[in-house]
């Protein structure tokens, strides 16, 4: 048989180094993150612990391009994030990156099944019986098969998150960074989308990184970091 590699032999998906990022003018400027660096394996759940107002929103929002840190690097597979061009850098994060809020942002008016019917036809162009198919496959993957037909409203708390997260799967990214996915939810439900987080990482090899103040998903994830004072402390455990 034939071992699996260990966490240290996975390549390196992103790595960000050395990032400052403040905000406000002058007198009323807070420097947010003072030289935070962080290193994302494939197929690695990392959670990013922090209390609320340490930046890891922050540090969510720079490693995926969206906003430009003052200082410092990030790269994602093998290219640098902020000297491509807009255009290129959001075709990168189009194509390889998943994103679950805190506020899933589900549509309303539209069936679980339907919110990813609708990214795979508008967002891909795949014709709706193609887009159904791939739906309910995803959706069968995360235990929302019965699911499928209810809107958000009809949906726990739970099982809107796992909504959010088929959502995000769609595309198939390589990495998945979740915001507090768990911090809205009951230690059943949290569970629930922590073990999805792991299936996803372990079976497809997408990197997670989550950001998170719930000290239940320590037992629960490959690695922790910790942003404290705008700088990334690791605590290695396995
Ligand atoms: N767009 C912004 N303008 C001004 N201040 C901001 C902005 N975004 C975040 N901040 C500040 O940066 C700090 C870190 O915020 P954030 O990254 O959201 O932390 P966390 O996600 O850990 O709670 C907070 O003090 C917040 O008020
Ligand atoms: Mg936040």
């Amino acid at each position: 048989m034939i071992a699996e590699p260990s966490a240290d032999e996975k390549p390196v998906i992103l790595s960000a180094s050395q990032i400052a990022h403040g905000f406000g003018k002058q007198g009323l400027r807070t420097e947010v993150l003072r030289g935070a660096t962080l290193e994302l394996r494939r197929g690695e759940v990392v959670a990013l612990f922090g209390v609320s107002g340490s930046g890891k929103s922050t540090m969510l929002a720079i490693l995926s391009g969206l906003m430009m840190p003052d200082r410092g690097t990030v790269q994602v597979l093998g290219q640098d994030l902020f000297s491509l061009s807009n255009r290129h850098r959001d075709d990168l994060r189009r194509k390889e990156y998943g994103f679950v809020f805190q506020a899933n942002n589900l549509i309303s008016w539209l069936s679980a099944r339907q919110q990813l019917e609708m990214l795979l036809q508008w967002g891909i162009g795949f014709r709706l019986r193609r887009a159904t198919m791939i739906s309910n496959e995803i959706l069968g993957k995360l235990g929302l098969a019965d699911r499928a037909n209810l809107l958000p409203s009809q949906l726990s708390g739970g099982e809107q998150q796992r909504v959010a997260i088929a959502r995000a799967l769609v595309k198939r990214p390589s990495l998945l960074f979740a915001d507090e996915p768990t911090s809205s939810l009951d230690w059943h439900n949290g569970q629930k989308v922590m073990d999805l987080l792991r299936q996803i990482a372990r079976e497809d090899g997408t990197s997670v990184l989550l950001s998170t103040h719930d000290q239940r998903v320590r037992e629960m994830s490959d690695r922790c970091l910790y942003l404290n004072g705008g700088v990334v402390q690791s605590e290695e455990r396995r």
